[in-house]
């Protein structure tokens, strides 16, 4: 299974670096801090959709017995990120240990396929993909589009990662007003921009790692994300930190569940509420969490 992955992270590689003209600047690379913000225009390098076309062996073909295709859009830790492991990107994270259980459970090799994440529901109605895990909330609008499995997790509510040394100038939302605000493109944050700052201006990208990198070099003012994941910014980069006064309080999250195709053609959906139910039981899902955790400070990231 270490080959299925290695071979798809070679060809991102080889990928990003066509894309780039042979440049530095891939979705590895991109990490090292030393990279400047990339504008808007440009977010899609860190994650070419086309590394979809590489898996050869991806459902459909004859494989599908033995290799299942996780989509997930790696930029998100602690649930689902990059790191250089012995000089090797690899893509870790709690939500992606769960994967590698789903697989083992049903006797599968795991193909993990990293994409962003606002095609990841299209992907995987086009098969391109058997199975979704990238912190994904269950509204209503995608239960529309694809399946959720039994919930396995509720992330803390919201949270604003800011520079630490403007902190104090945020109090109230409207203390957002003709501020920039970024959340990546497709998900429940970057629906709370215009629900909750309706003067601000939203930034909306398709990379996390992109959007904090904006941040850090000020091209924005604030960034939405899932609470854990500003956590985990914050404490991996000592400029950023998140906002904590009661006043901007963003709601709670939704629960987090694996996505199969409408209506489970595959008829995945079983076996992944099995396992779902044997991790939350046996202890296994909070063995990944706290693994998850310790590598996040390792993150590749801006
Ligand atoms: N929880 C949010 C949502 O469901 C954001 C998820 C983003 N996930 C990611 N892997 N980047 O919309």
């Amino acid at each position: 299974m270490k080959k299925a992955v290695t071979l798809v992270l070679a060809a991102l590689l080889v990928f990003s670096l066509a894309a780039c003209g042979g440049g530095t600047s891939s979705s590895s690379s991109a990490a090292a801090g030393s990279t400047p913000a990339s504008t808007p225009e440009s977010t899609p390098a860190s994650t070419p959709d086309s590394t979809v076309s590489i898996s050869d062996e991806a459902p459909g073909g004859d494989d599908t017995a033995t290799t299942l295709v996780l989509g997930t859009s790696a930029d998100y830790p602690p649930f689902e990120f990059h790191i250089l492991d012995g000089g090797e990107d690899k893509i870790v994270g709690f939500e992606v240990g769960l994967a590698y259980e789903i697989a083992a459970d049903q006797n599968a090799e795991l193909q993990i396929v990293d994409m962003n994440f606002d095609n990841l529901l299209s992907l995987l109605a086009k098969g391109d993909c058997d199975f979704v895990i990238a912190a994904m909330e269950a509204t209503d609008e995608r239960l529309e589009a694809a399946t959720a499995s039994d919930p396995y997790y509720t992330d803390l509510p919201a949270m604003m990662l800011v520079k630490k040394e403007n902190l104090d100038n945020y109090a109230t939302f409207s203390d957002f007003d003709g501020k920039t605000v970024g959340a990546q493109s497709g998900t429940t944050k970057a629906d709370l921009i215009p629900e909750t700052m309706p003067g601000a201006t939203p930034l909306l990208m398709a990379s996390v790692v992109d959007l904090v990198n904006n941040l850090v070099y000020d091209k924005c003012d604030a960034l939405v994300l899932d609470g854990a994941v500003a956590l985990q910014y914050a404490a991996a980069n000592e400029e950023l930190a998140v906002i904590e006064a009661p006043e901007l309080a963003l709601g709670d999250a939704l629960p987090y569940s694996v996505w199969v195709a409408l209506g489970d053609p595959k008829g995945l959906l079983p076996a992944i509420n099995d396992t779902i139910a044997r991790v939350l039981e046996d202890g296994t899902m909070d063995t990944l969490i706290a693994d998850a955790d310790a590598l996040s400070s390792q993150a590749l990231e801006g």
